[in-house]
């Protein structure tokens, strides 16, 4: 028989960018992984009328202070890079990059070194509430594999990326083309074969700096021929773009580099897109790629303003990204508060800027987040048939940074968490219904 466990209690989620749907008193059946039922009341006669008989169900009881909301979607993080999390902010982007990045993802061809730090990154992004990320890791195949290892003993879901790269980057940190794409083509083989739902690759060419125009039209080939995901960064800061426009003259934009080389579909996911003009915005918005938009980051790097207002109104599709190590966090609720601030510092220098509010960035997190990478069918919310993908969250632990009172509504529950609380207020994750993190005793 099938197991089913009912949850009886308040949950909160996104259906539209401008408003967080609460149910102070709810019902949310799953299955198999599955949500097969879902109420906004708390009638379980009615609910169980409409499941599979053969269903038995466990029944979970949320107590006063706790509440359901969906797993947090991370767009961008680059795990070897968890080490750096919160060093080099003195400097910008390129410089930090050959100071910083490269000489850490250079030492992931240490597979013992690699396991460690991968399994630290799953572990800190789960207890932060991710149960969905789009990793960068390194050049380096094995660990990319270490890496994809670390993810399905930890359950949580993920893309993977090696990422490319073999100009403009120092010798003993780079690739040739034919290396490039024969390990990529390995990785690709390597992943054909796993028998896991969770774990996917995704095609990663580091930037336009870092990969010239024959490598990232093979990659867009290879993404093409099977069907994958593809994620970069662009226009992230000035002197970034400028470099891109004096290397590729015959192209009108950074993102035109990316569209010449076939880079854009709708699988695409591209991290920063601060400098992004409109043209560019338009070209993007008719490829379908999507922008993850990572505040901590741009301010850590001195990146600049992205204005998310802008690209949502252009009707591009925008979640959420840490970018550890370019962020210092990799936790979604900062990055959450990192976007409302920095879209309010926006409106303080633009009359006509309706900043981002807590609703908004919810959804980012959250629906906005698969939407971007084409699963919201699957996950973002609490919609029957989709994903069990959950976070626990208790406003009334010990050691929190929330005090709490009662006589809260849950709507006021929701702003304390994003406000206030951190990891240690998410208490359990679910994962396609499995318990992936438990801080129950
Ligand atoms: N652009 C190219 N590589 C990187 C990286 O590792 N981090 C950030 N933030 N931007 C990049
Ligand atoms: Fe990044």
């Amino acid at each position: 028989m099938d197991e089913c466990t009912i949850f009886i209690g308040p949950y909160v989620h996104s259906f539209e960018q401008k408003h967080i749907t609460c149910v102070e008193n709810g019902l949310i059946a799953v299955s198999n992984g599955k949500i097969i039922g879902v109420s906004d009341n708390q009638d379980i006669d009615a609910l169980r009328s409409t499941l599979p008989c053969s269903v038995s169900p466990k029944f979970v009881t949320l107590n006063n202070s706790e509440f359901f909301c969906p797993g947090f979607v991370d767009l961008h993080i680059h795990a070897p890079q968890f080490p750096n999390a919160g060093l080099g902010y003195d400097l910008t982007l390129l410089q930090w990059l050959k100071k910083y990045t490269f000489p850490l993802e250079k030492k992931y061809n240490d597979i013992k070194f690699a396991r460690k730090i991968y399994r630290a990154v799953v572990d800190r992004t789960l207890s932060c509430g991710t149960t969905t990320a789009c990793y960068f890791c390194t050049i380096y195949v094995e660990s990319c594999i270490t890496f994809v290892e670390e993810l399905i003993e930890a359950g949580q879901r993920a893309f993977v990326g090696k990422v490319n790269m073999n100009t403009g980057c120092p010798p003993e940190y780079s690739e040739t083309t034919s290396s490039s794409i024969a390990d990529t083509e390995k990785f690709i083989d390597f992943m054909k074969n796993i028998k896991n739902s969770l774990v996917k690759l995704i095609i990663t060419p580091r930037f336009a700096v870092t990969c010239d125009m024959p490598l990232m039209t093979t990659l867009a080939e290879l993404a093409k021929k099977h069907d994958l995901y593809i994620q970069t960064h662009i226009s992230e800061n000035k002197d970034e773009v400028n470099y891109v426009k004096e290397i590729f003259p015959e192209c009108s934009s950074y993102t035109d580099v990316y569209d010449k080389a076939g880079l854009l579909t709708k699988k695409t996911v591209l991290a920063h897109g601060v400098y992004l003009t409109n043209p560019e915005l338009k070209l993007l918005k008719e490829r379908g790629s999507s922008i993850a938009h990572c505040p901590i980051s741009n301010t850590s790097l001195q990146s600049g303003f992205c204005n998310v207002r802008m690209l949502l109104n252009e009707g591009l599709s925008v979640g959420l990204g840490t970018d550890v190590a370019g962020g210092y966090s990799p936790s979604i609720i900062n990055c959450m508060r990192a976007a409302m601030n920095m879209s309010i510092h926006i409106s303080f220098l633009h009359d006509n800027h309706i900043p981002l509010n807590y609703h908004e960035v919810f959804y980012l997190a959250t629906l906005g987040g698969a939407k971007a990478l084409q699963m919201e069918n699957l996950i973002g919310n609490f919609t029957m048939g989709k994903d069990f993908d959950a976070l626990r969250i208790d406003l009334n632990c010990q050691d929190t940074p929330i005090d709490y009172f009662n006589e809260l509504t849950l709507s006021e529950k929701l702003q304390k968490f994003l406000y206030l609380g951190d990891d240690r207020n998410i208490r359990q994750v679910y994962v396609k219904g499995n318990l992936v993190k438990n801080k129950i005793q």
